[in-house]
């Protein structure tokens, strides 16, 4: 991704009249780092959901997938160091049906270090590494594809974004799938609300440092002058749209260049960095659907915090 087309979306979403900042932005290397930490800490608990259905229901969601003598593809699309689906290629490749494994990232460092870990474990694999984003990337990575393709969209990134945005991008994904390839998606169920806020609102700080990352990112990349003090991160759910939000808010009047950019900050002013959408078994089914797709299984952990939900393009 270019510095100039991260220079337009900053000024772009900077000089709005309700300032936003893009969360695809958050993944430069110190970003990664922060994700990670965030991902291990106490009070976010989707990974460790979607850990356990990956690690404890293995088999059947491979049953699920394969079903019949042929290779499939893992193309996976946020990736990050694959800990998750590790556990999914691990038992396909046993079973001597894996094909190639393409992932797509934001974060070229990510793929770099992905490589050098398949190299390792699974040298007879075909890997095929993309950086950048998904949608855009997707026709590439299915041009490297020769089998039946199984997409993985873990971990909820399918839900950063507004419900409406995901549902045009699940069609889009059918829209370029064939007939009998699947996709294995990731979607943050519904639960009490103070569970999912206290995820966005860690007490380790991680989220707020991962949000804040993004402006010493904007200082280092773009010249911008943020006093990173000046800021604070702040989360809410609402449990009637599902909708977890999270904000940096401006902790008094004051004023940022960037270049020769000059933008004002109110006192109290928020800067919208993320949603993180959060769904019910029933609207999921209604997206499978609506987007073209059947819903083969569901997935869910014990405390039914998570799902992974397995679709196959009729
Ligand atoms: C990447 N994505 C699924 C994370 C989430 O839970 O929405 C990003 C994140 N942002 C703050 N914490 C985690």
């Amino acid at each position: 991704m270019g510095k100039e087309q991260f220079y337009q979306d900053v000024i772009n979403g900077l000089c709005s009249r309700q300032k936003y900042l893009l969360s695809k932005y958050f993944y430069d290397a110190e970003g990664d780092l922060l994700f990670q930490k965030i991902m291990g800490c106490e009070d976010y608990y989707p990974t460790r959901c979607e850990m356990e259905i990956l690690t404890e229901q293995t088999q059947n969601i491979v049953c699920s997938v394969l079903g019949r003598d042929e290779k499939v593809d893992i193309l996976e699309l946020g990736p990050g160091d694959a800990t998750k689906s590790i556990h999914l290629i691990r038992k396909m490749d046993q079973h001597g049906e894996l094909g190639s494994y393409i992932p797509i990232d934001i974060s070229p460092h990510i793929i770099k270090l992905l490589k050098e870990k398949f190299q390792k474990e699974f040298p007879h694999l075909s890997f095929y590494g993309i950086s950048g984003e998904y949608f855009n990337e997707l026709p590439n990575a299915i041009s490297h594809s020769e089998n039946r393709k199984v997409i993985l969209l873990l971990g909820g990134n399918a839900c950063n974004y507004q419900p409406e945005t995901t549902l045009n991008m699940l069609k889009k994904l059918n829209g370029i799938m064939k007939k009998g390839d699947m996709a294995l998606i990731g979607f943050d169920l519904k639960k009490d609300p103070r569970i999912i806020r206290a995820a966005y609102f860690d007490r380790d700080g991680f989220t707020s440092r991962f949000n804040l990352n993004l402006l010493s990112r904007i200082n280092r990349e773009l010249g911008g002058d943020f006093v990173i003090e000046n800021f604070t991160h702040y989360a809410c759910y609402d449990p009637q749209t599902g909708a977890c939000k999270s904000f940096l808010i401006s902790e008094s009047d004051q004023e940022v260049f960037i270049r020769d950019e000059r933008i004002s900050f109110g006192k109290g002013e928020p800067v919208f960095m993320e949603i993180s959408q959060k769904y019910d078994l029933h609207t999921i089914a209604h997206i499978a659907e609506e987007s073209g797709f059947v819903q083969k299984d569901v997935f869910t952990d014990r405390k039914n915090y998570f799902s992974d939900v397995l679709w196959q393009k009729a």
